[in-house]
This record gives structure tokens, C-alpha cells and sequence, in this order.
């Protein structure tokens, strides 16, 4: 009897602790499951519910290895959403590894962007970016397949045969080094801040393409003056004596913010980075320079894996004051947000820790919002106060180009207003003419000032306004002649 009533107790014991255990685990469970779809069928975009599986596997690379260039013919999930202020290795033995890959790897990123475009250096005759000095180059100077004899041989197949047949010249670029990614800079200016030149990857344009170095600003209230800059790039040194007496002193701290380095993922002071010497990092004005762009590139921070996010050109900062909506895929809807939220971390708050936080208070990112907000676009001589081309200034080819624009061409759709701009995202749904992961929705980009800022498109795959152009006709399924292509061309030169 007693017996019985000991082994009862043990069980009962037993039994608790186990019924102990289960609690303490739901415990930690705070959340009910959730509710799951019987039957469920994987549905899609359209694409079919195979598309994904018809894509190639990012490949796992740690930092600094090498990808394919291709990077829209694959897809696929990363091993963590967090990333680490670590190298895979030794600094030293990171210096050695870069110094070992990095010509290599330049000689087949030229390689590859030369199989990719035409870069023959010719420019359109007579015209200029705003500064008066750089010239416009001529396009367009996508290479097509051997099989496709012209553009115009080209529009004329169904998106489904382009697809097919794989013609599409105008698929998207990836950055030459995604795995580590980050800013590149322009030659250009790396030689004038040597503390931005990579130990890793250098810029894959030729300077011809590119915007204007330095460029002008112009000043929404101070348009008698024409470039303030006169010539000058702006910098900590000199911003004061530039600009003093003609600012608010809340413009003229807002500048000054915008001006200041401040350390970002690879350029800092630690060893996670890729300067061979520690590096005070970067300040608004290094890519964006003089309120514009020098056409640096980074990746957006929309998504991980690291390969799967979007090479993005540096846009200008030139009329932002009429925009609602920043960033190509972010959607960020306010020039003081967007200065609060830059991500020099990649997205990444993880690395603050190592590398110190940006964290800017309210009022100093509304002071640069301030200042953000009195750049101008560049004059357009030859439009009135409509945004209509003046008919005793403009030529025929460019009134034939506007009527185009607004008509035929369907560009005004999405470009309208003072900046050309609808301020909405739009999927152009460019995958229909290669096999590839689908970019989904971008943001349009204004085209007042467009022929200062090459290349064009969120990742430069554009790199002449003509590309552009050729570009559309495909997409939009155009069927624009020759000359129409023309106009158009020489339309947006007025803008
Ligand atoms: C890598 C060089 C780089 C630096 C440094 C940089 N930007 Fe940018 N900026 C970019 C790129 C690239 C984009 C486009 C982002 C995208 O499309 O997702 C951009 C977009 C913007 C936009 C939106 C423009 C538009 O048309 O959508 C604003 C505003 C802006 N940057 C302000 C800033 C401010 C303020 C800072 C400093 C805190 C800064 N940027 C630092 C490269 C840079
Ligand atoms: C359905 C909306 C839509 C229509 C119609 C449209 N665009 Fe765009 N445009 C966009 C979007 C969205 C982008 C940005 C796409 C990207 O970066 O991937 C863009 C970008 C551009 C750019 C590059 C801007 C830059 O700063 O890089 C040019 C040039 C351009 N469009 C010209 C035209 C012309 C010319 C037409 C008419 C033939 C046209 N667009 C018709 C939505 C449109």
C-alpha cells in the first residue's frame, strides 16, 4: 500500500515536472500560431508559380569574394538579416586579398561594361551640361545582340519574342562588388579626396559619362546669381565664405551638416573597412556634391540578401523642394525624414555600435532639409512659366519632340507638373523582356535638369539620354520612328 502511494507521488511528481516544462516553453510562446490556409496553391504575380525556381541560387560569398556581374538571373534567400562589423579575415591579410583581386576584377568589370555599351566617347555638337564645360554625349550606345540588326528591327518584336530570344540590351546593372558594395566613387573625385579611393573596386563609367565635376548651384532665392559656386566645389573650408550674408543662419547650419564627414559601414576609423588608411568617412555633398550628383553609386537598402539589392545611382538633390517622394523603392516622404534616415549603415543599425552612431537630433536634420529645399534645377532658357517649350526660342525638331512627349510618346503620364515628375512608383514591369527577378515598383524621377545627371535609370543603365528614349520605346511599346526618337532626344535637352 505504501509502495503504491510512493510510486503515485513519483509519478505525480514526474508528471508535473514535465507539465512544468510545457508551460514554461508556452510561456516563451506569446503568440498563437496563426492562422494557416488549407490546400494552400503558391500563387504569383502572373509570373508563373515556377518562376522563382527557374532562377539561379545566389551563390554564398563572404565579404569581399567576387559575384557574377548577372545578378538579375538569380534569386533567393540569405542565411540573416544582420550583418557584422567583422572581416572574414586579418586586416592585413584584407589589404593583401584586395591588392591580389582588384585588377583582376577591374579588367573584367571593363570588359563587361564594354560588352555591355558602346563607349565611344562622342558627344552631342553644342551641347553643354548647365556649368557650360562638359559635353552632352550622343547615344544611344546600348550594344544589341549580333542576331537584332538595329532598334528599329528591335521594337518591332512582341516583349515575349524579345524575351525569348534574349535581344533586351538594357537589363539591370549590378555593382561590380555586391558582397562588400557601399559607395564607389568617381575617379574624378577621388582625385581630389584621395580618402575615398578603395583598397577593393573603383567606378565602372568613363568620366565622359558622367555628371559635370564640379557642377553648378543654383539658388532658389537668390537666381541673379546665377552658379553661387562660381566654379567651386563646396566644402567645410570654404562654405562660410561663399555663402555668409546671403543665407539664413538656419540654411548656412543646415549647409554645414551636410558638409560634415561622418563614418559609414566601409568608411570609418576601424579596420571593417576598405581605405587603406582610417577614413573620417563621408558627408552628403561627397556623392551629392554642390547639391548635385557626381554619379557615385551604392545599393539601395531594400532588401537582403545583399545581392539582392539594387544598384542606385546618386539622383541630384537639385529641386527636391517639389518632390513628396524620395528614394527609389523606400518611399521616404520628407527631405528633413530622408536626412534623419540616410543610411550610411546599409540599412544595418547593427553596425553603430562598432562604428558610432550618425544619429543627427530633429532640428539639425530639419536645418538640412532647410537647406535641401533652396536648390534649384538648373535655368531652361527655353521654357515659360507653363513648362511649355517658348515657340519663338524653341526649334522645330524640339516642338516636334514636346508634342511627342505629350502625346504619342505617353511620357506626360508619368512626367508632369513643374519637374516632370508624378511622385508615384511604377512597375514598368521590365521583366517581360528577359528572364530575370522582377524589380518591382520604382519611384519616376523628375526630368527637369536630366541632361546634367548620366547615366540614367535608378542603376545607370542608361548611360545617354538617347538610351533613354530607345529605352521607353521598348517598354511602353512605342513604335516611335526614327525622328520621333530624335525629338524626343532633343526635347529633354531643353528641359
Ligand atoms: C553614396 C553617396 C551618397 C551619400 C553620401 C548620400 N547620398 Fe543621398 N542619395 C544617394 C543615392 C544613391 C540615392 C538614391 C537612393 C535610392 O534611389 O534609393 C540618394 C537619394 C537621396 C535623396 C532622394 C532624392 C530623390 O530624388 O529621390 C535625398 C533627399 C538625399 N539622397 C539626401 C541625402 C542626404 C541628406 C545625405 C546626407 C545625410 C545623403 N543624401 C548622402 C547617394 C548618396
Ligand atoms: C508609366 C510611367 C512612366 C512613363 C509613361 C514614362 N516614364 Fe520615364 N520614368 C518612369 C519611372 C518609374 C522612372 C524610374 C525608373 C527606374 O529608375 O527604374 C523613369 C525614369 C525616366 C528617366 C530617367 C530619369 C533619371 O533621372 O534617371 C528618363 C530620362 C525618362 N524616364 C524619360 C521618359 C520618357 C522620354 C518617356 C516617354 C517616352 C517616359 N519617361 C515615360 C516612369 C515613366
Amino acid at each position: 500500500m505504501k509502495r503504491k502511494v510512493l510510486a503515485s507521488i513519483i509519478v505525480i511528481l514526474f508528471l508535473a515536472t514535465v507539465a512544468f516544462q510545457v508551460a514554461d516553453v508556452d510561456l516563451h510562446m506569446l503568440q498563437s500560431p496563426g492562422a494557416v490556409v488549407e490546400n494552400y496553391s503558391e500563387s504569383d504575380y502572373g509570373l508563373g508559380s515556377s518562376y522563382v525556381d527557374s532562377l539561379k541560387t545566389y551563390p554564398d560569398l563572404k565579404k569581399g569574394e567576387r559575384q557574377p556581374f548577372e545578378l538579375w538571373e538569380y534569386a533567393g534567400r540569405g542565411k540573416s538579416s544582420f550583418g557584422s562589423p567583422e572581416l572574414p579575415m586579418p586586416f592585413e591579410d584584407w589589404l593583401a586579398f584586395h591588392k591580389e583581386q582588384k585588377p583582376q576584377l577591374m579588367k573584367d568589370v571593363d570588359e563587361y561594361m564594354a560588352s555591355r555599351f558602346d563607349f565611344n566617347g562622342k558627344a552631342i555638337e553644342g551641347q553643354f551640361m548647365s556649368g557650360g564645360r562638359k559635353p552632352v554625349m550622343a547615344g544611344p550606345i546600348a550594344r544589341l545582340p549580333e542576331s537584332i540588326g538595329s532598334f528599329e528591327a528591335l521594337a518591332e518584336l512582341s516583349p515575349e519574342e524579345i524575351k525569348s530570344r534574349d535581344l533586351f540590351p538594357y537589363k539591370p546593372l549590378a555593382h561590380p562588388l555586391q558582397s562588400i558594395a557601399h559607395m564607389v566613387f568617381p575617379d574624378s573625385w577621388n582625385q581630389e579626396h584621395p580618402e575615398h579611393q578603395r583598397i577593393d573596386v573603383d567606378h565602372d563609367f568613363p568620366d565622359e559619362y558622367l555628371p559635370e565635376f564640379p557642377p553648378p548651384m543654383f539658388l532658389t532665392n537668390h537666381k541673379e546669381l546665377g552658379d553661387v559656386t562660381r566654379g567651386r566645389e563646396v566644402t567645410i573650408s570654404n562654405y562660410y565664405e561663399i555663402f555668409d550674408g546671403l543665407l539664413t543662419a538656419e540654411q548656412m547650419e543646415g549647409l554645414k551638416e551636410l558638409l560634415k564627414p561622418t563614418p559609414t559601414t566601409w568608411f570609418n576609423h576601424t579596420t571593417h573597412r576598405i581605405t587603406a588608411e582610417p577614413s573620417a568617412g563621408v558627408s552628403c555633398f561627397s556623392c551629392h556634391v554642390n547639391g548635385h550628383t557626381n554619379g557615385a553609386f551604392e545599393l539601395a537598402p531594400d532588401a537582403r540578401p545583399n545581392l539582392a539589392r539594387l544598384r542606385v545611382d546618386t539622383p541630384p538633390m537639385r529641386g527636391n523642394f517639389n518632390l513628396m517622394q524620395f528614394s527609389s523603392k523606400r518611399s521616404i516622404r520628407s527631405m528633413d525624414h530622408f536626412a534623419e534616415v540616410e543610411e550610411y549603415f546599409d540599412g544595418d543599425p547593427g553596425m553603430q555600435q562598432a562604428i558610432g552612431p550618425r544619429s543627427q537630433k530633429r532640428e539639425v536634420t530639419n536645418r538640412m532639409g532647410d537647406f535641401n529645399s533652396i536648390l534649384d534645377f538648373p535655368p531652361a532658357p527655353k521654357l515659360g512659366p507653363l513648362g511649355r517649350l517658348l515657340p519663338e526660342k524653341a526649334s522645330d525638331i524640339e516642338l516636334l519632340g514636346e508634342q511627342i512627349f505629350f502625346g504619342k510618346g505617353k511620357c506626360v503620364q508619368c512626367h508632369n507638373g513643374p519637374a516632370f515628375v508624378d511622385d508615384y512608383m511604377h512597375d514598368l514591369q521590365v521583366e517581360r523582356f528577359y528572364k530575370g527577378r522582377p524589380e518591382g515598383p520604382i519611384k519616376t524621377f523628375p526630368l527637369r535638369g536630366i541632361k546634367d545627371s548620366p547615366p540614367y535609370l535608378h542603376d545607370g543603365r542608361l548611360p545617354t539620354l538617347a538610351d533613354a528614349v530607345e529605352f521607353f520605346n521598348l517598354v511602353l511599346e512605342l513604335e516611335l520612328a526614327n525622328e520621333e526618337k530624335q525629338a524626343l532626344e532633343a526635347y529633354l535637352l531643353c528641359l
